[in-house]
Order: structure tokens, then sequence, then C-alpha cells
């Protein structure tokens, strides 16, 4: 089967609770890809090694733009605090990558529709 390479940028509570979550997704539905843990970042090394121990991802970084680039991403999970949301959301979608963001989505509904424009149309 093949997977989708899960990054995850924040690794506190609700980064704990995405990972775990993904962790048990496939053993509760019959999913057509399998998440697959591949990079975590934090705001700084130690905190985004700990958490990729501690969660099971295969790599940790310190710089959010260097895991929305890398190629073997395809799923960027934000659980980062409220301020990053749009600036990442925004980066991620413009990577052509799949975005779950936590909530709120952004800190304004004027943020919010700008974000819902740079969504490529389907
Ligand atoms: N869905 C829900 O029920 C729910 C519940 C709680 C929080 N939230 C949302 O989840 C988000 C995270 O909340 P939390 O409670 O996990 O916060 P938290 O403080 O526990 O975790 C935030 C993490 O982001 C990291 N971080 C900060 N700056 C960063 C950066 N520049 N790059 C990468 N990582 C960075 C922090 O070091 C920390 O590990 C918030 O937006 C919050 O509103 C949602």
């Amino acid at each position: 089967m093949s997977t989708l390479g899960i990054g995850l940028i924040g690794s506190g509570f609700m980064g704990a609770s995405h990972a775990f979550a993904l962790a048990a997704v496939g053993q509760v539905f019959d999913l057509p890809k399998n998440p697959r843990l591949e990079l975590v970042a934090d705001a700084n090394a130690e905190l985004a090694e700990n958490a990729a121990r501690r969660f099971g991802f295969a790599r940790a970084t310190a710089d959010w733009q260097a895991l929305i680039a890398d190629a073997a991403v395809d799923v960027v999970h934000i659980t980062a605090p409220n301020r990053f949301h749009v600036p990442m959301a925004k980066a991620a979608i413009a990577a052509g990558k799949a975005v779950h963001c936590e909530k709120p989505l952004a800190n304004s509904f004027a943020e919010a529709n700008e974000l819902a424009e740079c969504w490529p149309a389907t």
C-alpha cells in the first residue's frame, strides 16, 4: 500500500493529539493510503527532536519552511500557535501540499477569505 508523508508543525498539546490520531487511524479505518510520520518541526531543534522520538516521526527540524519544502511531505498538519496559521497554510498551499490546520484557521474573517482565495481551483 502506498503512504502519505506527514509533516507536523508544532509538537505541543494539539501536535501530540494529531500524532496520536495519525498513528492509530489506519487501525480504525480502511484507508487507501496510510499516513507515514515523516517530519516534525518545532520552534527549536531540541523540541523537534524530542517530538520525533516521542511521536515516532522519522526526522525533525527547527525550520517549518524546510518542512513545507520537503519532497517527502505530502500533508502539512499545522498545530503551531494561532499567529502562524495563515502564513504556514499559505506557504504549504503554494508548495502544492494538502493542509490540515488547527482552529482557528485565521485570526479574522478577512484573513480567512484571503486564505480561501489561495486554494487552487478544482
Ligand atoms: N481543536 C481543538 O480542540 C484545539 C484545542 C487546543 C488548541 N487548539 C489549537 O491548536 C493550536 C496549538 O495549540 P496547543 O494547545 O497545542 O499549543 P502548545 O503551546 O501546546 O503547542 C504549540 C507548539 O508550537 C510550537 N511552535 C511555536 N512556534 C513555532 C514555530 N515558529 N515553528 C514551529 N513550531 C512552533 C511550540 O514550541 C509548541 O510546541 C492553536 O492554534 C490552538 O488554538 C485546538
